[in-house]
């Protein structure tokens, strides 16, 4: 039988500004998945990394199940009355319909799933980022899965160098799924100049050439292009296989010792290195610094035993100094240049506004005619 991973996440409220929710929050979510769960989920895990809330479930259901799907929905709708109910900020945020339509894609809450057959050990990775977008896992999946300068696997496993098919999603293009797949090595060219364009083009998901199974699912959703306005970065989370044919779980977590700088912090629209924290961490310096979290786990019929926290270890201490030294540095130039994020990327409209109101005080100053 095959076993489905559902990670579905969204930011319902939070204590003090966007830092984290509450324990009412936690517990009225937890509640809803155990007591609508029962006789439906194999196993699940409720965790926080920021403001936003992660429910992980395991089922035989499939992707993109409606009872699943509405099972989280019902526990966010729940979790949301809590937050109202004890003052919350943004009680409610990621919720962006007023009803559940079988399926919580393009309403809100972010998505990343996964159905496979288990192998007899199946080492999984649930990675769960605040205050940044999906694109923040481009690089590291980028150097995981495709860099041997990073992951030795490809050179050293006739199955992992047999390397990796990627699909990427065009995430601008809002008429439909516009979406791309590439083989590497043979077109890790072509690959790389897509994953750059981080704000436009997102790894989805990545499979292993040898064997066909799926390594990867990242969440996706846009939330400024389906709410058409600012509601929040979209805070992405992702779910990655280890070991055997796919990279070990030290050549996935390795690319975040970088702490590379993605979009997101303050306001949604600054540029800010990426923290990898422990499991449950807040956001304090800046609304962020960006984050993301990883929750190790083995799963066996369903079960999951962890999770073990992957960035709860002496050596990251030393990564979170560096990333903070980074923050800072970039923050020393506000709002210029390469601090902020371009114009089209910005998730509030004041600047908009103010170019608008300024447009009709520029003057052109022609050069003057020769003669
Ligand atoms: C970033 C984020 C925060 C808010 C900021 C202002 O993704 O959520 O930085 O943008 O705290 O929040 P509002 O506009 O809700 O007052
Ligand atoms: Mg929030
Ligand atoms: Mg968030």
């Amino acid at each position: 039988m095959k076993t489905t991973v559902s990670v579905i996440k969204a930011d319902i409220g939070s204590i003090g500004g966007h830092i984290c929710p509450s324990a009412g929050v936690l517990e009225t979510v937890r509640t809803v998945v155990r007591e609508k769960g029962a006789g439906l989920l194999l196993d699940s895990h409720v965790s926080h990394t920021g403001d936003d809330v992660a429910i992980l479930m395991t089922h035989g259901k499939g992707v993109g199940a409606a009872e699943i799907h509405g099972l989280a929905w019902d526990a966010f709708v729940a979790g949301t009355a809590t937050a109202r109910s004890e003052g919350l900020y943004g009680a409610g945020q990621d919720l962006l319909k007023d009803s559940f339509a079988g399926n919580v894609t393009g309403a809100g809450p972010a998505v990343a799933e996964m159905e496979f057959e288990e192998r007899p050990a199946e080492p999984l990775l649930f990675f769960a980022a605040d205050k940044t977008d999906p694109g923040a896992y481009n690089l590291p999946l980028y150097l995981a899965f495709a860099d041997p300068m990073n992951t030795p696997g490809l050179m050293l496993v006739p199955n992992i160098a047999k390397g990796f098919r990627w699909q990427v999603i065009d995430v601008d293009y809002t008429e439909g799924d516009r979406v791309i797949e590439l083989q590497t090595p043979e077109e890790l060219y072509l690959l790389a100049a897509l994953l750059r364009d981080t704000e436009r083009f997102v790894v989805e998901a990545i499979w292993s050439r040898a064997t066909g199974d799926l390594a990867a699912s990242v969440s996706t959703s846009r939330l400024h292009n389906i709410a058409g306005k600012y509601v929040g970065k979209d805070d992405p989370v992702m779910l990655v296989r280890a070991q055997m044919n796919f990279p070990a779980t030290g050549e996935i977590l390795a690319p975040f010792q970088v702490g590379h700088f993605v979009a997101g912090g303050m306001r949604g629209s600054h540029n800010m290195p990426i923290m990898p924290v422990r499991q449950n961490s807040t956001i304090s310096y800046f609304d962020g610094p960006p984050v993301v979290s990883c929750a190790a786990f083995s799963l066996h019929g369903g079960k999951l035993t962890g999770p073990v926290d992957a960035f709860d270890h002496p050596f990251w201490d030393r990564v979170r100094a560096h990333v903070s030294d980074k923050a800072v540095e970039i923050r020393r130039q506000g709002f210029f240049g390469a601090a902020m994020l371009p114009w089209s990327e910005l998730e509030y409209t004041g600047i908009t506004h103010i170019l608008e109101a300024l447009d009709g005080r520029f003057q052109v100053r022609r050069a003057p005619q020769a003669g």
